[in-house]
Parts: structure tokens; sequence; C-alpha cells
């Protein structure tokens, strides 16, 4: 595969992606989220297409928070289900919140139309189609099973059409991924544990499993032997630790301390804590940052810039889009973009961040040297320092 990748050149790989995108699904998506450069009205400039052709990695992406209002009227249709909006621009209006449990509250709702493994394949392709023609060339996705299950939905048909829709996304767009299966915290252990015990017959499509959903007297360690449990199994583990919810940095300590996670989605609130910065410094944590989602943290005096403090601390961050499909349909490249506004990035911390993603990976390290020198290419030929 990787011999494959650096034969096939741009040009092929746009064509594909040109290919890709004219699929009827995808095609029902809004022209931002299939546009392959970030700017948002004006001609790009130079820093909309340095972020544009970087190569890069996603991590925090929920599949169905990928899943655009447009592929929510063809599902509903497909599947014979009545929806309670007139049409596509009604349905985005509705997408009104001002927290983590009213934006839960529309995403759960949003999901009622995936019903069968055919639905599964194109949500999850929609979303690799977009991120390779952002040129991302490697994402590890968030899945919700519970949600689904509660549906009636058989984890083989949530599972079976994800992968089948990454196996096609590498042959046909050359985008390599992995799936990573989160407990949705706000329900019960032991509904998160059925899932995981649904789901660990075809745990060589899983990389790893991950915790969401409302925070809230929900900590990590209600995961303990969940975690313990697939860890056993082979999997990574990674949690979310929300920005600014209640109990949060008592959150990170433990999934940092004692559940040992691989990995911290979010965490920019470990900004507040010099113990547990000197922790993840020391076990080299990376942290999936999001910043459409929240992007400041309750300082002593000012808020604090997560991304910005993150890199001033000398913290490995990567940058995400996370439920891009409820955010304006803004994916990777537009967040970047952002970021870089808001937190005054520059290009070598760009670069700083992108080689960051390549290093979160849950791959091989001859994966992770390939992705590393696609990464070194790009930054010489832009004339960036490493
Ligand atoms: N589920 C989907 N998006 C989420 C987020 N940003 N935080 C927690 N749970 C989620
Ligand atoms: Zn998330």
């Amino acid at each position: 595969m990787i011999e494959l990748l650096r034969k096939s050149s741009m040009f092929n790989r746009r064509n594909l992606i040109r290919a890709a995108l004219s699929l009827p699904l995808v095609h029902a998506l809004p022209a931002s989220a299939a546009r392959s450069t970030s700017a948002r009205g004006a001609a790009p400039d130079r820093m909309a297409r340095f972020i544009a052709a970087m190569p890069k990695a996603e991590y925090h992406v929920h599949l169905e928070g990928t899943l655009e209002a447009e592929m929510k009227f063809v599902l509903a249709r497909r599947n014979g289900l009545a929806l309670p909006y007139p049409d596509v621009a009604a349905m985005k209006a509705s997408y009104k919140y001002h927290d983590l449990p009213s934006f839960l509250a529309i995403y759960y709702d949003g999901m009622k139309v995936l019903l069968r493994e055919q639905d599964f394949y194109d949500l999850a392709y929609a979303y690799l189609a977009k991120a390779a023609s952002q040129n991302i060339l490697y994402t590890e996705m968030f899945f919700d099973p519970q949600e689904h299950l509660k549906r009636g939905i058989a984890m083989e048909a949530v599972i079976g059409g994800i992968t089948r829709a990454r196996a096609d996304a590498e042959k046909r767009l050359g985008i390599q991924s992995q799936l990573i299966l989160c407990f949705v915290r706000d329900l019960s252990a032991d509904s998160a544990m059925a899932a995981l015990d649904a789901a660990l017959p075809l745990k060589q499509h899983l990389v790893g499993v991950g915790l969401d959903s409302d925070e809230k007297g929900n900590p990590p360690n209600k995961f303990a032997a969940h975690f313990a449990k697939a860890r056993a199994a082979g999997l990574k583990v990674t949690a979310h630790c929300d920005l600014n919810q209640e109990d949060v940095l008592e959150h990170l300590r433990q999934a940092i301390v004692d559940l040992k996670v691989d990995r911290i989605d979010h965490g920019g609130n470990i900004l507040q804590s010099p113990e547990l910065m000197a922790l993840a410094r020391q076990r080299n944590l990376f942290f999936t940052v999001c910043p459409s989602f929240s992007g400041r943290v309750r300082g002593e005096g000012q808020p604090i810039d997560v991304v910005r403090g993150m890199l001033d601390q000398g913290l490995n961050l990567t940058i995400n889009s996370d439920d891009p499909a409820y955010m304006g349909s803004e994916y990777l490249n537009a967040v970047l973009l952002s970021a870089q506004q808001r937190s005054g990035l520059t290009e070598r911390e760009l670069v700083r961040i992108e080689r960051n993603a390549f290093n979160a990976a849950w791959i091989s390290d001859e994966r992770r040297s390939h992705f590393l020198g696609r990464l070194d290419d790009f930054a010489r030929k832009w004339g960036v320092e490493a």
C-alpha cells in the first residue's frame, strides 16, 4: 500500500477523488463540504493554500457528526422515514446549541436516519472522500454503536458498512483509516459493556475504544472495567475530557493517572494544572483538540486560548473537526485556517501540529515514517524549516 501511494501521482489521486465526489450521495453534500480548498470567500491566499496542500491526519471526528443535512434527507427518503423539517435549510437552521448537552440532543436525534449497512457505508464513504479531497492521508474515526444498538441495528451492520467504506476509500482514493468504538458515557455501564461484547468478535476492524457524550456525573473511572477488557483484547484507549465540564480536572486525572489512556480527546483544561501537564509531557501524551467546539479555558485572569496555550506549554496537540456537519460544515482545512487566524499559528507551528498528528497515529513505525516523510517533503517544498 505504501509503495502504491508513493507511485500514485497527485493527478491520479485528484481524478480519483473527483470521481468519488460524483457518487450520488456524496454529490448530495454542500459545495463547501466537498471543496478541496478551504478559503472562505476570497481567492485562497498563501496560508489557505498552504493548509490545503499540507499532508494531514485526523483523529477526533465522530462519523455520526459528519452526517450532513443533505444526506439525512436522502437516507430518510430511502428508509421511508419522515423528517420534521421541510428542507435542508430549515433543518440546518435548527442546529442551535449552547452547551454540550444541547448539542448532543441534536446530534443523537440526527442519527436516527441511519438504519442499514448501506447507510453506514454511505456515511463513512462521504466523510472519507471529503477527507481525501483535503489531503488527509490518514484518519481514526469515532462511532457511537450504543445509539444504533438501541434502535435495533446489529453491530455487524454498523461496523460492516463502515469497514466496507474504509476499504473502498483506501482502494479508490488512497486514504487510510481506522475505527474507534466510543462508549456513550451517559448511558449505563452495562449498556457500554454489551456494546463492547458485541464488537469484540469484530475487533480486527477496530483500533481502539473511546469515551464520549455527556460528561456530567460520568467520570472515566465508570468505564475502568471496559477499558481493561478492551486493552486485554489488544485495543488502544482514549477518552474525551471536554472543555470546561464539571469536574474536568478530576476527569483528566482519572484518564491520565488511573486509566493511563493512550490519548486524550479535547483536554484543554489541562492548562489549569501544572502537575497534569508535567505528567502529560513525561508520558508524551497526544491531545486531539477541536477548536470549533470550544476554544478557550478559564484562566486565572484572561481566558486562555487552548491551541496557543498548549503549543506554548510544549504539549502534543493535534487539530480536528469533531462534528463538522453540525459546525457549519467546516472540515479540517477550514478548522485549521480558523485556528491559524485565531491562535496566530505560523506555518512552522502548523507543520509541528501535523507532525504531532502523524506521531499520534496508532499505526506501525513503517507507516508512520512514510507519512512523516510526506510531511517533510511538503515543508521543504514550501520553505518551512522543520
Ligand atoms: N459526541 C459527539 N461529539 C461529541 C463531543 N464533542 N463531545 C462529547 N461527545 C460527543
Ligand atoms: Zn468529540
